[in-house]
C-alpha cells in the first residue's frame, strides 16, 4: 500500500521473524555467537531468554540459516505446551524416527528416549550433528519433561555430547529451570536478551528501512525516533507495530518524513 509513496520494495516492519532483517545489536550479536559457540563446539545446552518481542525466535532463525543444511539435523518445537511423551513424540518425528504412527501414539516416554538414542549414535556415526531447539520453552508445565531433558542430554560419547538442545523462552523460564537442579547444571551458557535503548532503535529502524530497499533510510525525524521508543520500551515487535503504522499515517496525509507528531497520532490510535 505504501511501499511506493515511501520507495520501498517490501515492507520494512513486518512482524515475522525473518532474518533477512535482522539487525545486529551487540546484544543480538553476543546471543547469536554464544549460540553458534554451543552448538559449533558440541556443549550440550543453552538457553536464550527476555521479554516478549524481543527478538529470540529471529535469532534461532538466524542460527539455523548459519548452520550447514547438509550437516545439522533439526528439530524445532514451538510448542512446549505439550505432556512430556508428547514433546519427546515430536523431537522422534522430526528427527526421523521411523516406527509406523500408529506404533509412535503408544509409544511409552522409555522407548522413545532409546529410538531417539539411536537416532543420535547413526547421526554420529554419519558425520552428522543434531540440534533441538525448544521455542517458547516457558511455557513448559509438565515437570517430567526437564527430567526427560536432561535424559537426552545423558546421550554422549565419551568425549561429546551427541545433540545440541537449546531453550529459548521468555524471563520466567530461568525460575523453571533453576528449580530443576539436574537439568540446570547441564546448560552450557545462558543469554539474557533485554529491549535496545535509543541509539539501537533509532539504528534498527534504520536498518529494516535499509533492508527494505530504501534510499532514504532517515525517514524518521529524531524525535519521532525518540517517541518510537519511549512508547515502545525498545522492544523490536512494539518498534515495528509503531513504525508500520506510522508510515501507513504519512502516507495517509503525504508527508514527506514521520515526525513525533505522526508517531503520537499513532500511539494514540492504537490505544495500547
Ligand atoms: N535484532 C533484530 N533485528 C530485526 N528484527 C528483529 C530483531 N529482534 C526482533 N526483531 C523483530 O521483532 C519481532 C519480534 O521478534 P521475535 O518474534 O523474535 O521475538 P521473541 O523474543 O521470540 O518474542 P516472544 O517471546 O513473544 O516469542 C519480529 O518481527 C522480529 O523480526
Ligand atoms: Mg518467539
Amino acid at each position: 500500500m505504501y511501499k511506493e509513496y515511501w520507495g520501498l520494495e517490501e515492507f520494512p516492519f513486518e512482524n515475522t521473524p525473518n532474518p533477512k532483517f535482522l539487525y545486529h545489536s551487540k546484544e543480538h550479536e553476543e546471543a547469536l555467537f554464544r549460540l553458534l559457540y554451543v552448538v559449533e563446539q558440541k556443549k550440550g545446552a543453552a538457553m536464550l531468554t527476555g521479554i516478549f518481542g524481543c527478538g529470540k525466535t529471529v535469532l534461532g532463525r538466524a542460527l539455523l540459516n548459519q548452520l550447514n543444511k547438509n550437516i545439522y539435523r533439526v528439530a524445532i518445537i514451538n510448542n512446549p505446551y505439550l505432556k512430556s511423551v508428547e514433546l519427546l513424540r515430536s523431537i522422534a518425528r522430526q528427527l526421523g524416527v521411523t516406527e509406523l504412527s500408529e506404533k509412535l501414539n503408544e509409544m511409552s516416554a522409555d522407548t522413545f528416549l532409546q529410538r531417539i538414542e539411536e537416532v543420535l549414535v547413526n547421526n554420529f556415526r554419519d558425520g552428522k550433528e543434531t540440534l533441538v531447539i525448544i521455542d517458547e520453552a516457558h511455557m513448559i508445565r509438565d515437570d517430567d519433561i526437564f527430567e526427560e531433558l536432561r535424559l537426552l542430554l545423558n546421550f554422549q560419547t565419551e568425549d561429546r555430547f551427541l545433540l545440541t538442545l537449546i531453550l529459548m523462552g521468555q524471563s520466567e523460564l530461568m525460575e523453571k529451570v533453576r528449580k530443576h537442579k539436574p537439568f540446570a547444571q547441564r546448560i552450557a551458557l545462558g543469554y539474557h536478551l533485554s529491549p535496545f535503548d535509543l541509539q539501537d532503535t533509532k539504528k534498527y529502524i534504520e536498518h529494516r528501512l535499509e533492508v527494505a530497499g530504501s534510499k532514504n533510510p532517515q525517514l524518521f525525524t529524531d524525535e519521532a525516533v525518540e517517541v518510537v521508543f519511549q512508547n515502545s520500551g525498545g522492544i523490536p515487535r512494539r518498534i515495528n507495530q509503531i513504525c508500520d503504522m506510522s508510515l501507513l499515517s504519512g502516507f495517509n496525509n503525504n508527508v514527506s518524513v514521520i515526525d513525533d507528531n505522526t508517531v503520537q497520532d499513532v500511539i494514540a490510535s492504537l490505544g495500547v
